[in-house]
């Protein structure tokens, strides 16, 4: 109620008019061109009136989100462009505030757009009503109940790829806050025929395809289906696959939505049991078979799919069979059973495979209202949705029974609407105290009773004809149809038409046509027996009810055979009938609001506005009609306050403010405008304006003077601008300059102030100064007193020290002077006593005291007894230095000579021997500091214990010198082999090591020289006297680890024999005689690779080469 004052106007940016009641003239081709000119302009929504016609634009548009929802939120209808939103919300408001409960009607043929329309309406309301978890769940159950109802209630169609294949109705109830408390669902005359049939181009019910796409392969084995569409004869598949449909993801959802509103698990699966079952009848098939009476039996042609639909729904297989091929008939107490032939079969199978279908709608819808129906017994109100096809007429008279069931349903609605249009309108003038006028339109009530009145209607002749004993057909009943609705003038046929000489030939053979509100419409009469008796054979319900599968059974009530009842079930026709009048009666007691669907065009395109499409669907939906009743009378009303607060600037009084009533205010206004008495008349708390020229009128005026309003306002606003700002800017130049003039003045007392400081500093400075000068004046007097006194007193002291010194020496001086002359006087008196020799005799008694001494000093002193100690203790006087010297030499031979006393003979000859080593090697060969710790053997080898060598021993008389292995260089190749050496006596003896054998033998005479290298090597040649026995295959060449001790004993025994020393010669390089040849031996420093042992090598008859490490 905030927004009681209109701000906003439909008539506001209008493109075309918002509301048909405006329009001005009002005929077919203006109302049309205003359509098409707002649907260019997206405008898709416009009034006539209270109701809505909304033109599908068959594609998004951004006119349906959260932000529009809250612009349409709880303002007034006319005051926003038209919109859905606007008649859910008035609606909504109009049931939770006013208590009224409501109903909105939509209408309109198939693809317009009801199904979208009913579901925006139901957004709208869940998006504004109250909110908790609670309440979330109720609207989440009552949305979620369309896309399972869109399953198996919609398919694709040529008009429409979600076309609703069922009428249905809604009601939303609330309770007295408008929270949502649930819903109950009814649903109308569901087009089962497409179960085993769809027309070229369209589909089956989508649930069986996505079904077929969207289950798991698990699921698909266990109701025995196969993917392919192909397999099964109730599926077109000829448009199987619709572009932007995607089947498998909506099967997901459907199963979702079917959770949220409540299946139990099992029951979804029952339900898809069934839907398997009804695609697997569809694939059983027929074939003749000839009995003995002649006639045709049919015969199931392949038991297996049979078998399986079965198992699916545990029926027994035999009790099916048969039920195709026998019908029962039971009249009183007897029973008749007569075979089916083929076409017989094939009806049956298609009459179960509808009901069966139709029947799991049906339940769908209970069991769905079972989930969502209000839980409280408090009074609720209500809001029904009608969602159900508008007048259906095709061309050539393809229009059957369904078309003419349908049609009827929206004569009804176009009678509840001129009742309830009327009624409210007729309502408005007396509530407003209005004067009533009379309206001129048309009342369709007349066709209502062509159709179903109880004794001579339509309906009821065809329910007379279904149940008349006899031959029934439809001939029969266009027949009866003739007779009784001949004079009917909203009736024809040919028949009637020739009973009164008049010859139609647009009207065909077995057809009728009824002139509708909404047109002509031309009817089929074949099928219209069959459909109305909606046979099902009883032996299939019968068949069914004995299933194990509980919600088959519970789908075949009837089949029951304890509840057997031979009357007949009602028939379509009037099962329809009735639930029309119990819908009339439902809507009867609501407030309506209408909206009207209206297709732009066959393609389901966007932007295309079939113009000749359009007016056709005007036509029957009698949209004129509606303006005409609309604007019966008064084409506009408006209640006063907004009237007054959209016109008032039009006069002076009221402009801009009026202070009495608003009313008053108006009449005023009206009066000031001079517009025609006749034109508009008071109401109670509306004004009502005859004709919309005099709104446009108005309209116009307030724009021209809106005009007027703005350059005012523009005029006023704009020097109201100018002062503020200069106001501003002198307020601005106050502050500035008072800010300004401060940081001056600030400025220079600043400056003043230091400068104060600076002069002040000076002076304090130079007082400063002036005061420390004077003290330190006075400071240096004090010091320079001190100092004086200081130096006085120093000065004094000094004299005193001198004096003081001068006396010590003079003292000491007399002292001296006095010793001395004592001495003297001393020495003068015993010199007389002295022998001139007592000095010499001194010297010497001092002499000897100091050898005693030295002598005695020297016994503690005495180094070691070793010959190789070099200490000896110093000499302490000069003049005993050769003493000293003898002294050491005598003790060094004593100790020599107690160091040589203490060995035998025989170590004695090592020594000597050792000796002579040392003469002949030291300093010459590399050899010889590493034998000198070796003791000497000579007899390495003991030929004497070892019984080899027994006979070696024996060949040898002498005594043996040296008997030791050594290599003996091949002289040829340099290689070395073992020998045994023996030195005697007087001969050098080889042998083989083995065997003792002896190889070689020279007498010492004959060796002239030894010659090695003097390296750390154990090679050693023996050269041989020329021309001796010895020397004929040359000098001897060997390597022996004791070179040192052989050399020494040959040298040696050479000596003792033949009193010759031999000669040794050390030489890295030397000749020796091998036969004839002169070769010589070159020892050079070698590589390290063969270690350390040397290796030799005959490099050529001159040379032979021993590499040393
Ligand atoms: N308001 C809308 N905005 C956008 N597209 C719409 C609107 N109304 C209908 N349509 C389109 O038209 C198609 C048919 O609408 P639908 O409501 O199913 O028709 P009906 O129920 O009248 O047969 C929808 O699938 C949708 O594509
Ligand atoms: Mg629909």
């Amino acid at each position: 109620m905030a927004k009681m004052e209109v701000k906003t106007s439909l008539l506001d940016n209008m493109i075309g008019v918002g509301d048909m009641v405006l329009l001005e003239p009002l005929n077919e081709e203006t109302f049309i061109n205003n359509l098409k000119k707002r649907f260019d302009h997206n405008e898709i929504y416009t009034y006539i009136g209270s109701v809505v016609v909304s033109v599908n634009p068959y594609r998004s548009l951004p006119i349906y989100s959260p932000e529009k929802v809250e612009d349409y939120r709880n303002r007034n209808f006319y005051e926003l462009s038209p919109h859905i939103f606007a008649l859910s919300d008035e609606a909504y408001r109009s049931l939770r505030d006013q208590d009224k409960d409501q109903c909105i009607l939509i209408t309109g043929e198939s693809g317009a757009g009801k199904t979208e329309a009913s579901k925006l309406v139901m957004s709208y309301v869940a998006a504004v009503c109250g909110k908790g978890a609670e309440v979330n769940q109720v609207k989440e159950q009552l949305l979620q109940s369309n896309p399972v109802l869109e399953a198996f209630g919609n398919a694709k169609t040529v008009r429409n790829d979600n076309s609703s294949r069922f009428g249905k109705y809604m009601d939303i109830e609330f309770d007295f806050k408008g929270d949502p408390l649930g819903g109950v669902i009814s649903n109308y005359l569901l087009e089962k025929s497409r179960v085993v049939k769809q027309p070229r181009g369209e589909r089956n019910f989508h649930v069986f395809y996505q079904l077929l796409s969207g289950a798991s392969e698990e699921l698909l084995n266990k109701l025995k289906l196969e993917r392919d569409f192909s397999r099964y004869n109730y599926l077109s598949l000829d448009s199987a696959r619709v572009n932007g449909v995607d089947d498998a993801a909506n099967f997901r959802t459907v199963r979702n939505a079917m959770q949220i509103v409540g299946f139990m698990d099992h029951e979804a699966e029952s339900v898809l049991e069934v839907v398997a079952a009804v695609l697997k009848l569809g694939n059983i098939e027929f074939k003749p078979e000839s009995r003995v009476n002649g006639l045709d039996e049919s015969k199931i042609k392949d038991k297996n799919e049979l078998k399986e639909i079965c198992e699916l729904t545990g029926i027994d297989q035999s009790v099916l069979e048969r039920a195709f091929s026998f019908r029962t008939v039971e009249a009183k107490q007897e029973k008749v059973s007569t075979t089916l032939n083929v076409a017989q079969a094939y009806y049956a199978r298609d009459a179960l495979a509808k009901n069966l279908y139709s029947r799991l709608f049906s339940w769908l819808v209970n069991r769905i209202n079972e989930s969502i129906k209000a839980q409280t017994k408090v009074r609720k109100k209500v809001m029904g949705v009608l969602d159900i096809y508008g007048f259906e007429i095709f061309e050539n008279a393809d229009n059957s029974f369904e078309q003419f069931i349908i049609n009827y349903c929206n004569e009804k609605l176009q009678q509840i609407f001129i009742e309830l249009t009327l009624k409210e309108e007729q309502e408005e003038y007396i509530r407003e105290d209005i004067e009533w006028t009379h309206i001129d339109y048309f009342n369709n009530a007349i066709i209502c009773d062509l159709i179903e009145n109880n004794t001579n209607g339509i309906l009821a002749m065809l329910d007379e004809e279904c149940l008349r004993p006899g031959t029934v057909t439809d001939e029969t009943f266009l027949e009866k149809l003739n007779q009784v609705c001949a004079t009917h003038q909203h009736f024809e046929s040919r028949m009637s038409k020739c009973s009164r000489f008049l010859n139609d030939t647009s009207l065909p053979h077995s057809c009728f046509r009824i002139q509708h509100y909404a047109g002509k419409v031309l009817y089929q009469v074949e099928g219209f027996v069959d459909k109305n008796n909606d046979l099902l054979y009883r032996d299939l319900s019968q068949a069914m009810w004995k299933a194990g599968h509980t919600l088959i059974k519970s789908l075949f009530p009837e089949g029951n055979p304890a509840k057997i009842n031979l009357k007949r079930p009602p028939t379509a026709g009037s099962q329809f009938k009735a639930s029309v009048a119990t819908l009339m009666k439902n809507l009867q007691t609501k407030n309506p609001n209408y909206i009207r669907c209206i297709k732009p065009n066959d393609k389901k395109a966007a932007h295309i506005f079939n113009e000749a499409l359009v007016c056709h669907q005007i036509r029957y939906l009698g949209l004129l009609e509606n303006v005409r009743v609309r604007r019966a009378g008064y084409a506009f009303r408006q209640a006063y306050e907004p009237c007054l607060e959209r016109y008032k600037m039009l006069c002076k009084q009221t402009w801009p403010h009026w202070k009495g009533l608003a009313r008053a205010g108006v009449e005023v206004l009206f009066n000031e405008l001079e517009i025609p008495v006749e034109e508009y008349s008071f109401g109670r708390s509306k004004i009502f304006i005859r004709n919309p020229r005099t709104l446009f009128k108005l309209e116009d005026l307030r724009k021209q003077r809106l005009e007027d309003l703005a350059t005012l306002i523009q005029k006023i606003y704009r020097g109201w601008k100018c002062r503020t700002h200069f106001l501003l800017m002198r307020k601005s130049q106050i502050v500035i300059a008072a800010w300004y003039r401060r940081y001056a003045q600030q400025k220079r007392y600043q400056q003043i102030k230091s400068s104060a400081l600076v002069i002040q500093s000076y002076i304090r400075g130079w007082k400063a100064r002036k005061i420390l000068r004077e003290l330190k004046h006075q400071k240096r007097c004090e010091e320079a007193a001190t100092t004086i006194a200081a130096y006085w007193h120093g000065t004094q002291a000094r004299r005193e020290l001198k004096r003081l010194k001068e006396e010590a020496r003079r003292k000491h001086a007399v002292a001296v002077i006095w010793a001395y002359w004592l001495g003297l006087k001393v020495r003068r008196e015993y010199r007389k006593f002295f022998r001139a020799n007592a000095g010499k005799k001194i010297y010497e008694f001092t002499i000897q005291r100091i050898v005693q001494k030295y002598f005695l000093e020297m016994k503690t002193k005495m180094p070691s007894l070793s010959p190789i100690d070099k200490n000896w203790p110093s000499r302490p006087y000069l003049f005993l230095d050769s003493t000293h010297k003898e002294l050491k030499r005598i003790f060094h031979l004593w100790r020599c000579k107690k160091y040589r006393d203490q060995f035998t003979d025989q170590k004695k000859l090592i020594y000597e021997e050792k000796l002579e080593a040392s003469e002949l090697f030291k300093d010459k060969k590399a050899l010889y500091p590493s034998s000198v710790g070796q003791p000497f053997q000579g007899a390495y080898l003991e030929i004497n214990k070892n019984p080899k060598y027994k006979k070696l021993k024996d060949a040898i008389e002498e005594k043996i010198i040296i008997a030791e292995v050594v290599n003996k260089i091949n002289r040829a190749n340099g290689k070395s082999t073992s020998r045994i050496f023996l030195l005697t006596n007087n001969n050098l003896l080889l042998a083989d090591q083995k065997s003792g054998q002896i190889k070689s033998e020279v007498p010492l005479v004959d060796v002239t020289k030894v010659s090695m290298s003097s390296q750390n090597d154990g090679f050693f040649a023996i050269h041989l006297k020329e021309g001796s026995e010895a020397a004929s295959k040359g000098d001897f060449l060997f390597s022996s680890d004791h070179l040192i001790e052989m050399a020494t004993k040959l040298y040696r025994t050479t000596l003792s024999q033949t009193q010759q020393k031999l000669n040794i010669e050390i030489s890295d390089e030397f000749l020796v005689q091998f036969r004839q040849d002169k070769v010589c031996v070159k020892f050079i420093q070698g590589s390290q690779k063969n270690g350390s042992v040397p290796t030799c090598k005959r490099k050529n008859n001159r040379l032979l080469e021993v590499a040393v490490p």
